[in-house]
């Protein structure tokens, strides 16, 4: 592990780019924004990068991570795309969607980055800065979320630099997320499937595919030892402290979530509360969820009580992240 790095915090721009190129050239790691929540970039093709990330990370190494790449040509180097997949690319990318396909031969990117599985997780991000790190670096980007293992995914740069200071070389700022939850992932099997709900709503992509999504088996998400999405560990999202769902009234000395009106039983002993949309809209929901997560789990509460949020649009995954963070650490 780098643990000691001197880690630079660059704004934005060009200086910034160029020095997101120069170090992951190097096999160095870099932080930066894209569109859903903030990524922590390492080159796909240097195994001893991939491996510095997992260590920064704290990330255990059968969890595989997801190529991040300028465009379709790219992601058809390191995947094989049929039909559906086409189709999902074409009405997605770029954009909050990640694919899990099979590799291509002579596929570049290092066994570790998908743990020595035979399908690669790939994405095409929208946020203008990371599309100008991926076109200044020219290959693939392995990036999971920048945060330590097992904390939520870090929707600032100052989510990132708590998390990672010392640890990584450079932090590129371009302020906060617009999406605020990770991508959604769809593996491209004999039929598509929902890996992990996320920024890009279930119904816009059963819409283009005409069908529904086909859920993973039962034993795929949480404790088996082969899971298809294996980063959706039962605990991935646990903050400190406990949490409890679907709350309709405070006990003392509980801190709020609230989504839409908080009026409650309650509501005048609670430690803190935090509203993720007063006019109770799900976007914005989504884009403070994890900044609001770590605000109110660093006020040292024992528990957040969190309101019911609709399970609409991005409501499915907001409500995924809840769950798993309710599960509390192994
Ligand atoms: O929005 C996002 O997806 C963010 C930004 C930075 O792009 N990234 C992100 O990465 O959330 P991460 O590593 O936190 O989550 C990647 C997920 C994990 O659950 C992992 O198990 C799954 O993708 N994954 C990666 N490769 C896979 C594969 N070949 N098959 C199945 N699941 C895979
Ligand atoms: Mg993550």
């Amino acid at each position: 592990m780098k643990v000691g790095l001197q880690t630079q915090i660059l704004p934005a721009g060009e200086a910034a780019v160029a020095a997101a190129a120069r170090i992951l050239a190097a096999g160095g790691l870099v932080a930066f924004p894209t569109e859903t929540v903030y990524g922590l970039g390492a080159d796909a093709t240097n195994a001893a990068a991939i491996a510095s990330l997992y260590q920064a990370k704290g990330r255990p190494a059968f969890n595989p991570l997801i190529a991040h790449v300028g465009d379709l040509a790219a992601a058809r180097r390191i995947a094989r795309f049929d039909a559906a997949a086409l189709a999902l690319a074409a009405a997605f990318w770029p954009g909050p969607l990640t694919l899990v396909l099979p590799k291509a031969p002579g596929c570049a990117v290092a066994d570790l980055m998908t743990a020595g599985l035979e399908t690669i997780a790939v994405r095409i991000p929208a946020h203008p800065v990371a599309r100008d790190i991926l076109r200044a670096f020219g290959g693939p980007v392995a990036a999971p979320s920048a945060n330590l293992s097992g904390h939520v995914s870090p929707t600032t740069a100052a989510h990132v630099a708590s998390d990672l200071s010392g640890r990584i070389d450079l932090i590129v700022d371009g302020g906060a997320v617009a999406v605020g939850v990770e991508s959604t992932i769809v593996g491209c099997f004999d039929q598509p499937m929902l890996l992990r709900p996320g920024g890009l709503p279930r119904a816009e992509i059963e819409r283009v595919l005409g069908r529904a999504l086909l859920a993973p088996p039962d034993d795929a998400d949480s404790d088996s030892e082969q899971p298809l999405a294996p980063g959706m560990l039962a605990s991935h999202y646990a903050p400190r402290a406990r949490v409890r769902l679907d709350a309709v009234s405070l006990e003392p000395g509980e801190a709020l979530l609230a989504f839409g009106s908080d009026a409650m039983a309650g509501i005048d002993a609670a430690a803190a509360v935090m509203n993720l949309s007063p006019r109770g809209d799900i976007d914005e929901a989504a884009a403070n969820l994890f900044g609001h997560l770590r605000a109110l789990d660093s006020k040292g509460v024992g528990t957040i009580a969190v309101m019911p949020v609709p399970e609409q649009g991005l409501g499915e995954a907001i409500n995924d992240r809840l769950r798993r963070a309710a599960v509390g650490r192994p």
